[in-house]
């Protein structure tokens, strides 16, 4: 079997998420195909912390430990997302009060994990809806539009040595694209990111397009940051699709993995500005898309259910 991470050391590095659970079943593949990792939740605010504040870092600690006995670079992710908060918790607090707890929290967790390659410090700020800019969150209620500047300012006083890197989804989407460059421009003006990371998941292939991704990724390369692809996947069926796996056509199947080249064929074309291509998760037994979005059995990896490359890993690796 050729390996992702060989086939793609003249162009970036190559990545999957890993959870604790599941990376036990493919420690060997993972070894062999990549160079980074990231861990799907175990680094998360509510993964680390209860709303009592209690830290329990054994899953993080336990994958950190893995990446780095192995040589594999592992991307900080993440330390303030909406989904991941005790948000019922952190309203309670004073704004005051709310800054200090955010301070703490990256102290713990960036002296904890002091080696990683980078942080996503904050995960999808942005809205999806047109016409509003930035997502209602906690931290904006309580810090206003400006708590993306003062959280990134805190990160890089207190994280000074690690890449700091704005990370979203829908990027090749046009609306969300023009806010995402908004805001990592502005930033970016300040000295406050290095990087975006692009999440490249692509659920509804039919929402998707190859002439608005590479339009996203000169956009944001044009910003003077690095760019990073960092939560990719194909979903099979797309997720508007009543279907399971098990009844798409052969036909779909090859369509899936042509699509997976066509998007590998434009990150290769602008290898100069990504430095690294994560995959979210290694095998298809292991893809949130099996659980969310209804919970169908669905397919959007590299490797399937028996750990074994599919068609996409062979239009992936040969061109
Ligand atoms: C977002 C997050 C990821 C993960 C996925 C779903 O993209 O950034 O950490 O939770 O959703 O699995």
């Amino acid at each position: 079997m050729k390996s992702l991470k060989e086939v793609y050391k003249d162009y970036f590095n190559i990545g999957a998420a890993i959870n604790t659970s599941n990376y036990k079943k493919c420690k060997d593949l993972i070894v062999s195909q990549f160079n980074t990792v990231t861990c799907e939740n175990e680094m998360k605010y509510s993964s680390l912390c209860n709303e009592r504040e209690e830290y329990d870092f054994s899953g993080a600690d336990e994958l950190y430990g893995f990446a780095k006995e192995n040589g594999i670079a592992i991307r900080g992710h993440n330390l303030v997302w909406h989904q991941s908060i005790p948000t019922e918790h952190l309203k309670t607090f004073a704004p005051e009060a709310l800054w200090e707890r955010i301070k703490e929290h990256i102290t713990i967790v960036s002296q904890r994990y002091s080696d990683v390659s980078c942080w996503d410090v904050i995960n999808e700020a942005v809205d999806d809806k047109n016409g509003l800019y930035l997502r209602d969150t906690v931290w904006y209620e309580k810090f206003g539009e400006n708590y993306i500047e003062k959280i990134y300012s805190l990160a890089r006083e207190l994280i000074p040595n690690v890449p700091l890197v704005y990370n979203d989804y829908n990027e090749y989407v046009p609306e969300k694209r023009e806010k995402i460059v908004r805001l990592a421009g502005e930033l970016k003006a300040k000295g406050l990111i290095d990087a975006i990371g692009m999440q490249g998941h692509i659920t509804i292939p039919d929402y998707f397009s190859i002439d608005e991704l590479k339009r996203s990724i000169e956009s944001f390369g044009k910003l003077g940051v690095r760019l990073q692809v960092t939560e990719m996947d194909i979903s099979l069926p797309a997720i508007n699709d009543s279907r399971t796996i098990d009844e798409v056509t052969p036909r779909e199947i090859e369509a899936h993995a042509k699509l997976y080249g066509d998007v590998f064929a434009v990150y290769r074309e602008y290898s100069e500005l990504i430095d690294s291509v994560t995959l979210w998760g290694v095998s298809d037994d292991q893809t949130w898309l099996n659980y969310a979005f209804g919970g169908k059995k669905r397919n959007g990896l590299l490797f399937d259910r028996n750990y074994r490359p599919n068609e996409a890993f062979l239009r992936v690796t040969e061109f």
